[in-house]
């Protein structure tokens, strides 16, 4: 565990004052590029699926489409994605959620998931954990239960471990590194 928390670590560049001045960026594309950890990324995920029984993938838009979706089909599972509103075209479950400025609304297709199955949802980021919280009131909408979740990477000085407790009503959160 320790050689991959490593690895993956050397591969997120900090880039301050983005998005705005005070704020240091976690840029994961350098982890992208580099087909080792990428791979190793994916391995670890898709291990997550098996531990966790999970019989759907859910990829959060728009990093958390990146990681998921590999992790996915090498779980040898299908894909969910949770878009951002207004971008799938079917009938559709929404949930809004606040940010720090503003609020924010995403969408899954409501028959995307049934009751029985199991998802893991993948996100490259824990920040206030608004997006992963209001991801999850959208899969209990549909019925399905939460396998778990799983980020690469936790923002440990934000509460967003706290603030997902009580929407993961004992589900895992497992995250692979935390800053
Ligand atoms: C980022 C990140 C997580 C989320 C974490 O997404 O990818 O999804 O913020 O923040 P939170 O825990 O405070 O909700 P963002 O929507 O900024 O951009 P993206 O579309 O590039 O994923
Ligand atoms: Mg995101």
């Amino acid at each position: 565990a320790e050689p991959l928390r490593s690895l993956l670590l050397s591969r997120i560049a900090d880039v301050p004052d983005y998005p705005k001045p005070g704020v240091v960026f976690k840029d994961i594309t350098p982890l992208l590029a580099d087909a080792k950890a990428f791979g190793a990324l994916t391995d670890a995920l898709a291990e997550l699926c098996q531990r966790y029984h999970a019989d759907k993938v859910v990829g959060l838009e728009a990093r958390g489409f990146i990681l998921a979706a590999p992790v996915a089909v090498r779980a040898g599972l299908g894909f969910v994605p949770v878009r951002k509103a207004g971008k799938l075209p079917g009938a559709t479950l929404a949930q809004s959620y606040d940010l720090e400025y503003g609020s924010a609304e995403i969408e899954i297709h409501a028959d995307a998931l049934r009751p029985g199955d199991r998802v893991l949802v993948i996100d490259d980021v824990l920040a206030t954990g608004g997006t992963a919280e209001a991801s999850l009131q959208l899969i209990r909408r549909t019925g399905a239960a939460v396998a778990g979740v799983a980020v690469l990477l936790e923002l440990g000085f934000l509460p967003g471990r706290e603030r997902l407790e009580k929407a993961l009503a004992g589900a895992p959160l497992e995250t692979l590194i935390t800053v």
